[in-house]
């Protein structure tokens, strides 16, 4: 039999193509009527493939089995959920997002539902053609876009909405925590990452944990606040993309951003917290390197709190001392 990973690439084709046209059919009216409220163009809604898994639970079933593939191959794409002698699709009245590689194959989707329900997001699992942390929502998009860094976001209708509006290197890694693939993924086509994580604590706690792997990769990393909205998406219907693109020329430095976020742990009203913090700041200086690296930290540590660089200075070059 032919090979199962171009067998899984036909079946998710023609599910995208079905569900695309779900959408644009006489069923599809309240999902196109979803993205038209969320703000998107028919050349959005055209350039990533949306479409709408219909109401009824065995449609693509139905459509992929008279295409002539059998049960053993279909169990594995991942699309449809296998019960006591029944067959049910996985996704039905969902809007549906195709999960490209970087040669604009699909290998998997994404389905959010209309309303409030749960789960909000249903994902493709794994499959042979599927591996979520090798992958990048928008990156088969954002490696031709020719700007100068990639901007990664948390969700589909921030990459969405970003293209939309202009930024069309933006990519998402999809809820999942950043890795190191992705990582290196990134690094191929730019070598700075703008984090546009969501502005609440997951999206914080995010950030902080994509920093490091970012770094390790070899990239440059900025973060952009995204404040007061909760995600790119939201701040772009809110303000624009001029706004937006001020935030990008504001982004902070991954390492201040690291710095502020080690902040919240101090008083810094208390001298004794306060000299904790730099301590703690200083035992960080301390990893970069090269002297210049570590004298140009020292110097924007010493701006923004407004410290003396001498001692802050004086603090770093103890601090191997002190602990080692
Ligand atoms: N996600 C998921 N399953 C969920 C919730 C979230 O897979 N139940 C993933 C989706 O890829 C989603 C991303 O995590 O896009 C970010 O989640 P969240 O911020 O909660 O959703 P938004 O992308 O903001 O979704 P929307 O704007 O459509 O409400
Ligand atoms: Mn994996
Ligand atoms: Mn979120
Ligand atoms: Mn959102
Ligand atoms: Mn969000």
């Amino acid at each position: 039999s032919r090979d199962i990973r171009s067998q899984l690439l036909e079946i998710n084709k023609l599910a995208a193509v079905y569900y695309f046209h779900q959408l644009r059919g006489q069923n599809g009216s309240t999902a196109m009527n979803y993205l038209k409220k969320r703000e998107l163009g028919d050349e959005t809604i055209q350039r990533f493939g949306l479409g709408y898994s219909s109401m009824y639970s065995d449609d693509l079933y139905r459509y992929i089995k008279s295409k002539g593939y059998k049960d053993d191959i279909l169990k594995e794409s991942g699309l449809f959920t296998y019960g006591d002698g029944k067959v049910t699709d996985k996704f039905w009245n969902r809007v549906m997002f195709p999960i490209m590689d970087m040669n604009n194959r699909v290998i998997g989707f994404g389905g959010r539902v209309m309303g409030d329900g749960k789960p909000k997001y249903l994902n493709s699992p794994e499959t042979k053609l599927f591996d979520k942390s090798r992958n990048l929502y928008g990156l088969n998009i954002a490696r031709t876009s020719r700007k100068p860094n990639i901007i990664i976001c948390e969700g589909y209708m921030d990459v969405i909405s970003l293209h939309q509006a202009g930024f069309n290197q933006a990519v998402a890694s999809l809820g999942t925590a950043l890795t190191s693939g992705q990582a290196s993924l990134m690094k191929r086509y730019t070598d700075q990452v703008l984090i546009t994580y969501d502005s609440d604590g997951a999206g914080v706690k995010a950030a902080l944990r994509a920093i490091p792997i970012l770094k390790e990769a070899g990239l440059t990393t900025k973060v952009i606040n995204m404040k007061p909205y909760k995600d790119p998406d939201e701040f772009i219907k809110g303000l624009g993309a001029e706004a937006f693109q001020e935030r990008i020329d504001k982004a902070q430095n991954s390492f201040m951003y690291e710095i502020s976020a080690m902040e919240q742990n101090y008083d810094l009203t208390d001298p004794d917290s306060k000299t904790r913090f730099f301590n703690e700041v200083a035992g960080r200086i301390v990893g970069f390197e090269e002297e210049l690296e570590r004298n140009n930290y020292i110097e924007a540590v010493a701006d923004k709190y407004m410290v003396s660089m001498d001692a802050l200075k004086a603090m770093v070059g103890n601090y191997g001392n002190r602990v080692g």
